[in-house]
C-alpha cells in the first residue's frame, strides 16, 4: 500500500486544511488543483510545462481512453505515464459521470452502462469492474469507483436509487482492485438532500477507502446549495482520508470549499476557457478578444508571474486569437493554469500561518468586486 494521506495543520479560524499525500508517482501538496487532462493530455501543454506551473497530478478519464486509444493500447503502452510522458501522479475518474453526461442510447441496470461509442457508434459496456480493469490499465495512481451520477435536480425518489446503487457499486469497485498500489476513492452522492448526504457518507466510510470525494454537484444547483451540502458532507468524512470535490469550479469555488474541509479539485475551465479567449485574473476574467484590448500595452494580469505575463501584452494576445493562431489559446492555458495553482499555493500558506479566511475574503472580494 503505497497511498498515503498526511493530515497537516488546520486553520484556526475555518474548515481549512493543510495535507498532503504521497503515491508511487510522488507526492502532491494538499489542498490540490488538478489539471485536467481528459484524453491523456492537458489541452496546449506539454508534460513540461505543467511541471513548470508547479502541477503535481492530473486527472485522466477513463472514459475517453477506454474508447480511444483503448484498453489493448494503454496495455501495450504500460499505461498513461509512459504514454504521454508524465511521471508525476494521475488520477482517473472512472466514467460514471460521462457516461450520463456524454454517452448515447444509454442504459443503465444492476450490472452497469451501455452506451454507444461517440468515436464509432459501437456498443460498449463500463461496470464497476470493467472501469477498475481499465483504470488498472491506465495505471493511475488514484482510481475513482464507478458511480451513478445524476443532476441534483432530479426527483427524489430518482436521487435516493442512484445512491443506493453508487453505494453497491463502490463496493465491487473495491473487491475488484487488482493493485494495491493504487489508491481508490468512493463518491458520495445523493443530490442536495442533507439527510441522503449523511447517509451516503455513513454507508461509504464503513468501508477501506482511501479518500472520497463529493461528487454530483455543479450539475445544476446554485453555489449556495453546494456550499451547504459540501460543509454538512466534508465534515462526516473521516479526517484521516483526502476529500475531493470532483468537477468544481471557479476560482470563487474552489476558495470557498477549501474553507469547508475539501482538499482536492479538478476542472476544464482554466484550459477550456484559454480556448475561448478567456482569462483569469485575480480581479475576475478578461476576455481578450474585446477590442478594448487590441492596442493594449498591459499583461493579462500585472499581479501574475507567468511565462506569458512577463513578455506578452493583452495586445499581441488579442491578435494571436483573432487570426486563429495555435500560439494564442496555448499561452492562455499557461496563464490559466498559473493562475489556479498560484491560488492554491497562496492557499497553502494562508492555511499554514492560520489567516486562510482572511485570504479567502480578500481574494473573494477582489474578483466581486470587478465582475458584478
Ligand atoms: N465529475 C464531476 N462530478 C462527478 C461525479 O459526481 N461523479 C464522477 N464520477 N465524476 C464527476
Ligand atoms: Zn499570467
Amino acid at each position: 500500500m503505497s497511498f498515503r494521506f498526511h493530515p497537516g495543520p488546520r486553520d484556526p479560524g475555518t474548515r481549512a486544511r493543510r495535507g498532503a499525500f504521497v503515491t508511487r508517482h510522488g507526492r502532491v501538496e494538499t489542498p490540490a488543483f488538478m489539471p485536467v487532462g481528459t484524453r491523456a493530455s492537458v489541452t496546449g501543454l506539454t508534460p513540461e510545462d505543467v511541471v513548470a506551473l508547479g502541477g503535481e497530478i492530473i486527472l485522466a478519464n477513463t472514459y475517453h481512453l477506454l474508447l480511444r486509444p483503448g484498453p489493448e493500447a494503454m496495455r501495450h503502452f504500460g499505461g498513461v505515464h509512459r504514454f504521454m510522458g508524465w511521471d508525476g501522479p494521475v488520477l482517473t475518474d472512472s466514467g460514471g459521470f460521462q457516461i450520463f453526461s456524454l454517452a448515447r442510447d444509454r442504459t443503465v441496470t444492476e450490472q452497469g452502462a451501455r452506451f454507444k461509442s461517440y468515436v464509432d457508434s459501437r456498443i460498449h459496456v463500463l461496470t464497476p469492474e470493467s472501469s477498475i480493469a481499465m483504470q488498472t490499465a491506465i495505471g493511475s495512481d488514484v482510481m475513482m469507483v464507478l458511480d451513478v451520477c445524476l443532476p441534483s435536480t432530479a426527483p427524489a425518489a430518482e436521487i435516493r436509487e442512484a445512491m443506493d446503487r453508487t453505494h453497491r457499486w463502490a463496493l465491487r469497485s473495491l473487491a475488484a482492485r487488482e493493485d494495491p498500489e493504487q489508491a481508490l476513492f468512493a463518491i458520495v452522492q445523493g443530490g442536495l438532500d442533507p439527510a441522503l448526504r449523511a447517509e451516503s457518507a455513513a454507508f461509504l466510510v464503513q468501508h477501506p477507502f482511501d479518500g472520497f470525494a463529493i461528487g454530483g454537484l455543479a450539475v445544476g444547483d446554485t453555489r449556495e446549495e453546494r456550499g451547504d451540502v459540501m460543509e454538512r458532507t466534508a465534515d462526516l468524512l473521516p479526517p484521516d482520508r483526502p476529500r475531493y470535490l470532483m468537477g468544481v469550479g471557479t476560482p470563487a469555488d474552489i476558495l470557498e470549499a477549501i474553507g469547508r474541509g475539501v482538499d482536492m479539485f479538478d476542472c476544464v475551465l482554466p484550459t477550456t476557457m484559454a480556448w475561448q479567449g478567456t482569462a483569469f485574473t485575480g480581479t475576475g476574467r478578461v476576455r481578450v478578444t474585446r477590442s478594448e484590448y487590441r492596442l493594449s500595452d498591459a499583461p493579462l494580469d500585472p499581479a501574475c508571474g507567468c511565462a506569458t505575463c512577463r513578455r506578452h501584452s493583452r495586445g499581441y494576445l488579442y491578435h494571436l486569437l483573432k487570426c486563429r493562431e495555435p500560439l494564442g489559446p496555448r499561452l492562455l492555458s499557461v496563464h490559466n493554469v498559473h493562475h489556479y495553482l498560484e491560488l492554491m499555493r497562496q492557499a497553502r500558506a494562508a492555511i499554514e500561518v492560520g489567516r486562510y479566511g482572511a485570504f479567502a475574503q480578500e481574494k473573494l472580494e477582489a474578483i466581486d468586486r470587478h465582475e458584478h
